[in-house]
């Protein structure tokens, strides 16, 4: 008899994983086999640019305060008040409402801190929308705190969200809706409208169910939107909107694990939801970004992300001509740095295997909620990959 060593819900969790995983470990068979340069990787949404200038200049100043007592030692479980001062001031302008830094928590990641904001809300059994496809970790974080995510199909020509659908899934056990946008996987970028009428709909659900949805957007990749589109601000469209975010991808800090929470200052009891996110980022033991990653925000805080902006737009441009060119299907992404094509004959962990043996990596559209008949590529990449991706592609499809 096999003894189990872990629990049959993780054993689940690590079947469910195992897409992305599998993808990961054949990157690593092939590269073996074939060499790094012949091998052509869009599976991870792993951003690859420096952080900016100024990153060096905080780390140089840190550096010479190493002697002073307790510089790198605990804070205030929020983060410092400096830095939560620094973070509202920038986000006021980006929100278009006046945040303080009672209104802003720091925590490690936006991962970190949706944790917090799941422990803090959630009844054993509250229900989560999300409308897929989604970022796959979203159930994981809801489990963990003893929720249900609950996945709703996106509007099928513009992978916008369908507010009557939404409306549609909601319960008296409902306690949040994600929205994510610009949009991993999809790339698609929500427009006022839709989250105005989002909006609406939970005010009108919430008065029905006789306690607040809250509205999570989650929006790492708001610096990526192309075309001149405007992401719309989130926080003054509704009384119970949340904004959780890092500077993962703007700035380059994904292993710094800079993440923070904003409240609309509008919300009833919002100083108690602080509290309790506060109290939550303690207890689950990861607590603030380290010192060093509250010293990298507060010194790239506010500097241009056109730059980057201008490097994903070239590699935007460069692979959707390569996928055209090669007979694939997609909606060109408005935002962040992915291409979500269809896969041929609806099958996509068929074109995924067809694409893996022609050496390009790809991530099959079930593992983000379930989400059939698409594949996901990153453009994180240098634009040397994309351009050497064309065959691969071309051959993936045409054999
Ligand atoms: C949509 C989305 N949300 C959240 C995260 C997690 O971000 P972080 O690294 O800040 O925890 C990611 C990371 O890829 C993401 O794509």
């Amino acid at each position: 008899m096999s003894v189990s060593v872990i629990s049959a819900a993780m054993e689940q969790n690590l079947s469910q994983g195992s897409l992305i995983r599998r993808m990961f470990e054949a990157g690593i068979e092939l590269r073996k086999t074939y060499g790094a340069d012949a091998v052509c990787d869009f599976s991870l949404g792993n951003p690859d640019l420096a952080p900016p200038a100024e990153a060096a200049q905080a780390m140089k100043e840190l550096a010479a305060r190493m002697s002073e007592p307790a510089i790198l030692g605990y804070m205030p479980n929020g983060g410092f008040a400096w830095a939560r001062e620094k973070l509202a001031a920038w986000l006021s302008k980006q929100q278009k409402t006046p945040l303080e830094a009672r209104h802003v928590m720091l925590g490690c990641g936006a991962a970190g801190v949706m944790n917090a904001f799941f422990h803090t809300v959630l009844e054993p059994g509250d229900e989560v929308l999300v409308s897929a496809p989604f970022f796959g970790e979203y159930r994981f974080y809801g489990q963990n705190h003893g929720g249900i995510l609950k996945s709703v199909p996106c509007r099928r020509d513009d992978f916008g969200p369908d507010a009557a659908a939404l409306e549609a899934a909601v319960t008296p056990r409902t306690r949040a809706l994600i929205v994510n946008s610009p949009n991993n996987p999809s790339g698609a970028v929500y427009s006022e409208e839709d989250l105005k009428a989002l909006a609406a709909m939970l005010e009108g659900a919430s008065r029905r169910i006789g306690r607040p949805i809250y509205l999570i957007s989650d929006e790492p990749y708001r610096f990526l939107a192309y075309d001149g589109i405007e992401v719309p601000a989130v926080l003054p469209l509704y009384d119970h909107a949340v904004i959780i975010s890092s500077f993962a991808k703007n700035y380059g800090l994904a292993g710094e694990r800079v993440g923070y929470i904003a409240l609309n200052p509008a919300m009833e009891q919002a100083g108690v939801l602080m509290d309790g996110l506060i109290f939550s980022n303690r207890v689950l033991g990861f607590v603030n970004p380290p010192v060093v990653g509250q010293y990298l925000m507060a010194g790239c805080l506010g500097t241009s992300t056109e730059k980057a902006l201008a490097v994903y737009t070239k590699r935007r441009n460069t692979l959707a001509a390569i996928l055209a060119d090669a007979g694939y299907e997609y909606v060109l992404p408005k935002g962040s740095f992915y291409f979500f094509p269809k896969a041929p004959g609806g099958d996509d962990n068929a074109i995924v295997e067809r694409l893996t043996q022609n050496l390009v990596l790809a991530v099959p559209s079930s593992g983000f909620g379930g989400y059939p008949g698409h594949f996901r590529l990153s453009f994180a990449v240098e634009d040397a990959v994309i351009e050497r991706s064309a065959e691969g592609f071309r051959k993936a499809l045409r054999g």
